[in-house]
């Protein structure tokens, strides 16, 4: 198969691309290297440093002529969506529109898109949370996440575009940046091996499920093989299981073999409380399910981090 992954230099997209090269798929990629990196990128990829929002996409897409399109490209952090909700509805948004365009007038036949589970549903609902609760986002984001389910929706039933959207939880792993205001276990593992105090915002009771990267790769792949009707599939990725901020520090602690520093810092505004996924949808239509545990999957993450901090792994983030 041909598969373009858009966001593909970025920390999800690049282990999605490395998962299609190594089952002996060509992978074409298309980033504006916005958070991105090119040392993400495998040499064997082709690649394409422009920004979705662009007019390039049509020509790219008639050259590379694509099976599958994962879509991974998107501003995604919460907090600047809050801060600028327009940035945010144009690149995850308008954005996606101009690839599901060029998507249509070239005859893709899959749009795999990397949606939210953990910024859809918001706090009033029954957790673990499964996909049937009604969708409260509560941030730009998962305002502009649930807004281009609704469009694979409409282009299905407008044009035949076959869709899957994965509504992934906290996805955390090695690649992830440490820069930004998300990602805490990217963020913790770097402050913890550069000595500094972690700052844990609120109580730290907020809880959150997290899931191994190499298990959402591991749906990217299984997504590509179900047959798809009518019916546009919105699957949770995720464990089922939280951990709150707290947790995840005293698990840092043992995993670090080191003292930890911490103090609480303020509470982020409209920070949501919960947030846990039952995937029994994804298991009985992918026959998938998380298989990593959030004590060995963070102790893979810190080692991955030492690792760069010393300068042994060549694909930083
Ligand atoms: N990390 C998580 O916990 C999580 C959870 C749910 C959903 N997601 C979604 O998964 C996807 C990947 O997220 P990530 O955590 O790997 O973030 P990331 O920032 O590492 O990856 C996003 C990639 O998209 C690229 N990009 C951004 N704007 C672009 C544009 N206008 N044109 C072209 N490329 C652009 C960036 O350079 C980057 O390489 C995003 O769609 C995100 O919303 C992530």
């Amino acid at each position: 198969m041909r598969v373009l992954i858009t966001g593909g230099a970025g920390f999800i997209g690049s282990h999605v691309a490395d998962a299609f090269l190594a089952a002996g798929h060509e992978v074409g990629v298309v980033d504006d290297l916005s958070t991105g990196t090119r040392e993400n990128l495998d040499l064997r990829v082709r690649f394409w440093p422009v920004d979705i929002r662009g007019p390039d996409l049509p020509a790219i897409l008639a050259d590379f002529r694509p099976e599958v399109i994962s879509h991974h490209a998107a501003q995604m952090s919460v907090s600047v969506s809050a801060r600028d909700p327009k940035l945010d509805a144009d690149i995850n948004i308008l954005g996606t529109l101009n690839l599901l365009e060029a998507a249509v007038r070239t005859g893709v036949g899959r749009v795999i898109f990397a949606s939210t589970g953990g910024a859809m549903y918001g706090d009033q609902v029954a957790m673990p949370t499964d996909e049937s609760a009604v969708p409260r986002p509560v941030s730009p984001y998962g305002v502009a996440k649930l807004a281009v389910e609704r469009y694979l929706h409409a282009y299905q039933a407008m044009h035949g575009l076959r869709a899957i959207a994965l509504r992934y939880s906290n996805v955390y792993g090695p690649r992830q940046s440490p820069h930004g205001e998300a990602g805490v276990v990217a963020i913790f593992s770097r402050g913890i091996l550069e000595g500094r105090e972690l700052i844990v915002h609120g109580d730290g009771g907020q809880t959150r499920d997290y899931v191994y990267v190499e298990d959402v790769v591991r749906a990217n792949v299984l997504a590509t093989t179900l047959t798809l009707g009518q019916e546009l599939p919105l699957l949770n990725i995720g464990t089922g299981t939280e951990a709150s901020v707290n947790e995840l520090v005293s698990l840092f602690g043992r995993i670090a073999g080191r003292k930890v520093s911490w103090r609480h810092g303020p509470a982020r505004p409209g920070e949501q409380r919960r947030s846990v996924l039952d995937c029994g949808l994804a298991k009985r239509l992918l026959g998938w399910e998380a298989g990593t545990d959030l004590r060995a999957g963070l102790a893979r993450t810190f080692r991955w981090f030492e690792e760069v901090l010393r300068g042994q792994n060549p694909r930083q983030p």
